[in-house]
């Protein structure tokens, strides 16, 4: 399906994705365990980090300890629906720069039309991490993607909640180089490209539009 996906095999990965499949999970426990999860993402999406050996000094004697080496970090939100995603990750990974991309989807076509891009100016420097809640078609997730390489990212990532087989063949296709890291791998998206069984718009229950 892609040749680069991790699915985290976790029961609390489990058990949160069920809270907010709920329909009847109100805003704020919604907004709450996106963070939670997001934060676990933070941590597996990061496992392959370089670190390297300092020498420090404990309360009981001098060591070399590990601390992250190499690029740093910058988390790329894609709008709106991403932005519920960065609390927790910077929880674990509060160096981190942020970036933004606004992509809307056309309601006929389905396609992306970009109208915000905002990212650190030394972005191609770094390890960039993309957040989005829903892979779906995987057209908003391959738009963004393509724009940062345009930038001269060579180091990047894709992270979600839910993933649509279409949009994990979408990445298959256009960007089989960026691994993709999901908390569950849904059945199919319905005919207005909503996954199924899903959550519904993750934008409308993260910020109680709807
Ligand atoms: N975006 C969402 O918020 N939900 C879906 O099911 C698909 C795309």
């Amino acid at each position: 399906m892609h040749p680069n996906l991790i699915e985290i095999d976790h029961p609390l990965m489990k058990h949160k994705l069920t809270i907010l499949r709920n329909v009847e999970t109100t805003t704020d426990n919604f907004r709450r365990v996106v963070r939670e999860i997001a934060a676990m993402m933070a941590y597996e999406v990061t496992r392959d980090l370089q670190t390297e050996l300092v020498t420090i000094t404990t309360p009981v004697a001098q060591c070399e300890a590990p601390v992250i080496a190499g690029k740093k970090l910058c988390l790329i939100s894609i709008m709106r629906a991403g932005n519920g995603m960065l609390d927790g990750m910077i929880e674990l990974l509060p160096g981190a720069r942020i970036g933004h991309v606004g992509l809307y989807r056309d309601p006929r076509t389905l396609e992306p039309i970009e109208y915000y891009y905002k990212v650190p100016e030394d972005i191609d420097e770094r390890h960039v991490i993309v957040v989005d809640p829903m892979l779906a078609t995987g057209n908003s997730a391959s738009a963004a993607l393509s724009r940062l390489k345009d930038d001269g990212v060579s180091s990047l990532k894709f992270v979600c909640l839910l993933a649509a087989p279409e949009g994990l063949e979408t990445l298959a296709r256009n960007h089989p180089d960026v691994p993709v890291t999901t908390g569950a791998i849904d059945s199919h998206l319905d005919e207005h490209g909503y996954i199924v069984p899903g959550l519904g718009d993750a934008g409308d229950r993260l910020f109680g539009t709807r």
